[in-house]
């Protein structure tokens, strides 16, 4: 198996749990890592460079693709590491064979809805910043390498990955590490996948999103953000148009970013 990203808060969750459960695990990040096991196996490349992506996933049979930029930039980086990076993971993946391959993509793919509604992954994509419209591209991406070339993708639309929930959008949006560990490796090993696009979220009472399509591929979250509830500052509750994506979707946010 192989992690990109594998330096980052994500990846180095996974890295730990997957560590001792497969006989090799290539973990690659621009940012320089060590092996702590025999069975690690370290390239520090950028995944801009589609000739040592495609040289790292030799021998692989699933990757679980979290390398890029986590948040609003401005859109010719965003373009560069999500999109150009992803495209480069998914054609090394086509060249060696490799089996699976799971993309981190983002809630923020429809922040854009109110937070009344519960959203599917089958509804419209609705980006709450230019970082949204990146990872949209990226599950385009995914969906082409599926359908042209038959490669078995899922698409994870990641929550907030926090140790515990730290501001009161928290409550809806929350992906605990457990479950966001979960997640991942129920979507490296599920069988019989062409392509599924699957929000992850913890399962909080106040959750903006489906959770059908995770079911459906065998992972039913555990942890509930309601627990940290009287613990978060009290504020007004979202009216019911605000966004999904509270701040994220202001002009300012991606005008600050741009
Ligand atoms: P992070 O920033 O902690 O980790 C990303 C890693 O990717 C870093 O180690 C960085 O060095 C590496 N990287 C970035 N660009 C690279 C490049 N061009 N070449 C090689 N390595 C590169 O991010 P985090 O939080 O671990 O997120 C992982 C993935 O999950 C990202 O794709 C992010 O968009 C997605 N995601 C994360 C969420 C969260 O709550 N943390 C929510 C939704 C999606």
């Amino acid at each position: 198996m192989a992690i990109t990203g594998a330096a980052g808060r994500i990846g180095s969750v996974v890295r730990a749990g997957l560590r001792d459960e497969v006989a090799r695990l290539v973990l690659i990040d621009r940012v320089g890592l060590t092996a702590q096991t025999p069975t690690e196996d370290v390239h520090q490349l950028d995944l801009r460079d589609a000739e040592a992506v495609t040289a790292a996933l030799k021998g692989v049979d699933a990757v679980v693709h979290l390398g890029g930029i986590p948040d609003e930039a401005p859109l010719p980086d965003l373009l560069d590491g999500n999109v150009r990076g992803t495209h480069h993971v998914l054609e090394g993946a086509r060249r060696q064979g490799v089996r699976r391959v799971v993309l981190a993509s983002s809630n923020r793919v429809s922040g854009f809805y109110p937070v009344t509604e519960t959203v599917t992954h089958e509804m419209p994509a609705r980006p709450d910043g230019l970082y949204g419209v990146s990872k949209v591209a990226v599950e385009a991406l995914g969906r082409l390498y599926a359908d042209k070339f038959g490669l078995s993708v899922v698409c994870l639309r990641i929550g907030s990955f926090e140790d515990a929930p730290s501001e009161r959008r928290h409550l809806s949006t929350w992906l605990s590490p457990r479950d966001g560990f979960g997640f991942i490796r129920t979507a490296l090993t599920a069988p019989d996948v062409r392509f599924e696009t699957v929000y992850a979220v913890s399962a909080n009472l106040r959750r903006f999103w489906d959770t059908d399509a995770g079911a459906n591929l065998g992972y039913i979250p555990v942890d509930d953000a309601e627990a940290f509830a009287s613990r978060l500052a009290a504020g007004p509750d979202p009216a019911e148009s605000d966004p999904q994506g509270g701040e994220y979707a202001s002009a300012e946010y991606t005008l600050r970013h741009m």
